[in-house]
């Protein structure tokens, strides 16, 4: 079973700050560092780590190869990443004290994949695989519709959240994987009911950072809690959660084992500074 990850590749400025930027505030920060990120790539680089068989599409400029030579550094096959002429897309991430951060993206290249593109990558994969999203690049609905129609399994990420993903063909997805803020956006409220009801036949996981998470399916339901860890950069989290939950259900682990075995990465991804740097290995868990 393989997984084709349509998704985002960025640039990471990530700047340590006392607190976020209030609006009109002008801040010092005291470290800075550039990331390899982009939840898509993140996304790719935890299903790699926690060992699935993954492909990565999408689309840097000149200036993002380093970004494409990592991700097949890390075992992501990456024959599907064009390099185009506009730049790569990047995100500047204050980081506070508390390791919370506040993130602004410029999408560059992400936007720009055209059709013959999507087409292209598609048309390498068929029923018995699986398609990943997040909401980083353009054209989501088109290409929930198109692997829909060739039998691959989607699994939906819409994350950062904005108004258009309710127009996406949600009645398409068959696992949906959001944190509290997309979950609200999407179904206006942050709770499993809420979500099955806009997804009735998909399974659902719901993650809640430091409260951990909670799994929803038409036959099955429960929670887990998050193990206590201090938290230097939660960057990454989420991403880390979904490449190890994923490759989870690909490894034919129940639900609960595989979102155990998530819980359990994400918790080590949040002592780590960084995105994509801060994924642990699949042995950091065993
Ligand atoms: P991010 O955008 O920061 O990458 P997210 O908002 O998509 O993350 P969260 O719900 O915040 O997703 O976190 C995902 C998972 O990471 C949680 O379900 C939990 O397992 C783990 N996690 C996040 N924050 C913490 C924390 N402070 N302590 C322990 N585990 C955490
Ligand atoms: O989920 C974390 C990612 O969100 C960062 O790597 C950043 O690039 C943004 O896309």
């Amino acid at each position: 079973m393989n997984v084709l990850n349509f998704g985002s590749l960025n640039i990471d400025l990530v700047y340590q700050v006392d607190h976020i930027a209030r609006p009109g505030e002008t801040i010092a920060s005291s470290a800075h560092q550039v990331f390899a990120g982009g939840k898509g790539a993140n996304q790719s680089a935890a299903l790699a780590r926690a060992g699935a068989r993954v492909f990565h599409a999408g689309q840097v400029g000149p200036d993002g190869q380093w970004l494409v030579d990592k991700l097949a550094g890390l075992g992501v096959d990456v024959q599907h990443i064009r390099v185009g002429d506009v730049p790569t897309g990047h995100a500047i991430i204050q980081v506070d004290r508390h390791g919370q951060n506040s993130i602004v993206l410029f999408a560059g290249a992400n936007a720009q994949i055209d059709r013959g593109a999507i087409d292209t990558a598609l048309s390498h994969f068929d029923r018995g695989d699986i398609l990943l999203l997040q909401n980083e690049i353009n054209d989501i609905a088109y290409i929930i519709a198109a692997a829909s129609e060739r039998g691959l399994t989607i699994c939906l990420n819409p994350a950062p959240f904005g108004p258009e993903v309710r127009a996406y063909p949600l009645e398409l997805v068959d696992l949906l994987i959001v944190n509290e803020t997309e979950a609200t956006g999407l179904a206006g409220a942050s709770t499993l009911a809420a979500l099955a009801a806009l997804c009735p036949h998909a399974q659902i996981a719901l993650t809640l950072g430091a409260a951990g998470a909670q799994y929803h399916s038409p036959t099955e339901e429960f929670d887990l809690p998050a193990p206590q860890v201090e938290a230097v950069d939660t960057t990454g989290a989420g991403d880390t959660f979904i490449g190890y939950f994923l490759h989870g259900l690909t490894a034919n682990m129940t639900a609960r084992d595989a979102m155990a075995r998530a819980v359990q990465a994400a918790s080590l991804c949040v002592t780590r500074p960084g995105a994509m740097d801060s994924i642990p290995a699949a042995d950091e868990i065993d």
